[in-house]
């Protein structure tokens, strides 16, 4: 029903998470409507994050926004006062792949708990969990940015996902996306079902972990209301805990360069 909490946080964007908004956001190039550099890939087939053993497994995560540190839990991603948003992102792009995270996602009003694979152009394949309702989580995704469509995502029942840890995984292809939850298919999008395979996910994406305030007082009141009312800081903090990733990508090579401003997965080069 919502357009990307990225994009969302863009058009509803205060002074106070200007800077946030902008890092979340930001596609430094968009091969679209420019040359770009290539884009860095996994070049291993897999990738194994165990969030719990130390900083040292944040080493192929960079933090874009606020402090994310290894608990017990896993990664702790915390939100302690208003404009907190803690972020992290692969410090590759995945071309097709499987992503897989062991995740409890926060409690409290108005939190969203999020997984994102997003592209250069906009691409982008979400997992978000709003915290006011503690039995369901949003699946959603959108093509080179396009949002005039607000008919993309879905709702799936899942048991008490802010007091136990779940899997949430994206399985994404060139002909279709699933996501799964604890190893069972949700939902499947076929690349023909969306606008032809124009508004498919289709370009090296970045995985991207993180929470924000759906509920801060200062969003739209749209925003809000699908976040399901407003968030109170007191009752803070409001903690997602990631315990792994498990990362799979289909098409491993140092880069990935786009050949042309089509954003087809067929003008993608690997080298
Ligand atoms: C965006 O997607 C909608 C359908 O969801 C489609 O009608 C529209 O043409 C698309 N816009 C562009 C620029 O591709
Ligand atoms: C989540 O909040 C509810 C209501 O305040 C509380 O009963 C529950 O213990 C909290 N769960 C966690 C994991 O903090």
């Amino acid at each position: 029903m919502t357009l990307s909490p990225f994009l969302k946080w863009s058009a509803t964007a205060v002074a106070l998470v200007a800077q946030l908004c902008a890092a979340q956001t930001y596609t430094s190039c968009n091969p679209l409507k420019e040359t770009c550099p290539a884009d860095a890939g996994l070049v291993k087939p897999t990738l194994h994050t165990v969030f719990t053993s130390g900083q040292s497994a944040f080493k192929h995560w960079k933090t874009t926004s606020g402090t994310v540190r290894s608990t017990s839990l896993g990664a702790e991603f915390s939100i302690k006062k208003q404009g907190d948003a803690p972020t992290i992102e692969s410090d590759f792009y995945i071309f097709f792949g499987y992503v897989e995270i062991k995740m409890r996602a926060a409690n409290g009003t108005g939190i969203i708990s999020t997984l994102v694979l997003e592209s250069d152009d906009l691409d982008e394949i979400d997992w978000e969990q709003v915290s006011t309702f503690d039995n369901q989580i949003q699946t959603n995704y959108f093509g080179k940015g396009n949002t005039t469509s607000y008919d993309r995502a879905t709702t799936v029942a899942v048991s008490t996902p802010e007091e136990i840890f779940h899997t949430y995984a994206i399985n994404w292809t060139p002909s279709q996306i699933e996501w799964l939850v604890d190893r069972r298919v949700v939902r499947t999008l076929n690349y023909a079902d969306a606008l032809d395979g124009e508004n498919f996910p289709q370009t090296p994406s970045r995985i991207k972990i993180g929470i924000w305030a759906g509920g801060d007082p200062n969003n739209a009141e749209g925003t809000i209301e699908w976040a399901g009312g407003e968030t109170n800081y007191d009752d803070g903090p409001f903690n997602m805990y990631v315990k792994s990733v498990k990362v799979i990508n289909y098409n491993p090579a140092k880069s990935y360069t786009y050949t042309d401003k089509t954003g087809s997965y067929s003008s993608i080069m690997a080298t």
